[in-house]
């Protein structure tokens, strides 16, 4: 019992700082919003990367959480480009994104499709695993496209 008490504080803190790295709207600072939707991506890629090598006991509930957070980023990250944010603000963004808006709004569309594809087909610690390897494949590919090294 003390266990399951414990597991479940730790699913509730873990959320929590997801949702404080999402600030809540502030269009006039949409570098900040969209670096801050990332980092929730790369939270909740790690989470699942550690249940997927074994390394973390499998909870489906934590894998579905991190399929959401995907969606929500692919939905988001397209509205946070304007033209006025090409630069500052530490941003990693490739300059590619404005030459090609809508290249990188249909890469977003796949990555919140892929995501929720997963979501669908996640009922277990085998199915997470095909389908997690899937989706994370658009991390890469777009990162090489649309993103910069700093
Ligand atoms: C369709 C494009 C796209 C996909 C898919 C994508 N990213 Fe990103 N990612 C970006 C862009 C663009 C940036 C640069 C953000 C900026 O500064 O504007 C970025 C930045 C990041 C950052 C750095 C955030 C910061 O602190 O500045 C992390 C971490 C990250 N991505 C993780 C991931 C992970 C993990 C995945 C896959 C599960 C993923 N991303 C999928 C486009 C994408």
């Amino acid at each position: 019992m003390k266990r399951l008490v414990l597991a479940c504080l730790a699913v509730a803190a873990g959320s929590a700082a997801v949702l404080a790295q999402a600030p809540a709207s502030s269009p006039s600072d949409p570098i900040a919003e969209r670096k801050a939707l990332m980092k929730s991506v790369g939270a909740a890629t790690g989470v699942a990367t550690r249940m997927a090598r074994g390394q973390a006991p499998f909870e489906l509930a934590k894998a579905q959480e991190a399929f959401k957070v995907f969606q929500d980023a692919a939905a988001k990250m397209p509205t946070l480009y304007p033209e006025t944010s090409k630069t500052g603000g530490d941003t990693s963004a490739s300059p590619k994104i404005w030459e090609d808006m809508a290249g990188f709004r249909a890469a977003f569309a796949k990555f919140g499709a892929d995501a929720a594809d997963a979501a669908a087909k996640t009922t277990d610690e085998a199915t997470f695993k095909t389908a997690f390897g899937q989706v994370s494949q658009n991390c890469g590919s777009c990162h090489q496209n649309y993103r910069v090294s700093r």
